[in-house]
């Protein structure tokens, strides 16, 4: 199991009711990709964290790195995992402003793992 968490910046010109048809699609082919996690989004920045098997994960993380929809992708974390935070999700879209809960979860697992090195 791989995870890999990203930042991003809205284009200027996306907007809130922009997210749902996102979200929809997304959903839907990270289903058939065997891909879970989740997305926020607060008005301008986007976090998301997906989670599968690695080359899947790096695949569609190179689709969606040049999507229009927004620029400045910087990939934060990509970590090895035994098992799925977000499984029950294909793609949950969590609207907010904390992005901390993610950074949280991924900079624990990070040391968790440097621990048991
Ligand atoms: C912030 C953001 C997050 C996205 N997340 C996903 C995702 O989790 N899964 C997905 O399939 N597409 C996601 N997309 C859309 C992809 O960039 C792409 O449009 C979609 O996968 C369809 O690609 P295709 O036409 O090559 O099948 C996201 C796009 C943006 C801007």
């Amino acid at each position: 199991m791989f995870r890999l968490f990203y930042v991003s910046t809205a284009s200027p010109d996306f907007g809130p009711s922009d997210i749902k048809p996102l979200v929809e699609t997304a959903s839907a082919k990270n289903r058939k990709l065997g891909i879970t996690g989740a997305l926020k989004f607060n008005g301008i920045n986007f976090a998301q964290v997906l989670e599968g098997e690695k080359d899947a994960v790096l695949r569609l993380m190179s689709t969606i790195r040049y999507d229009k929809r927004h620029t400045g992708v910087i990939v934060v974390a990509e970590i090895e995992s035994d098992e799925r935070m977000f499984g029950h999700w294909d793609m949950s879209f969590v609207d907010g402003l904390d992005f901390q809960d993610f950074v949280n979860a991924m900079s624990s697992r990070k040391e968790e793992r440097e621990q048991n090195a």
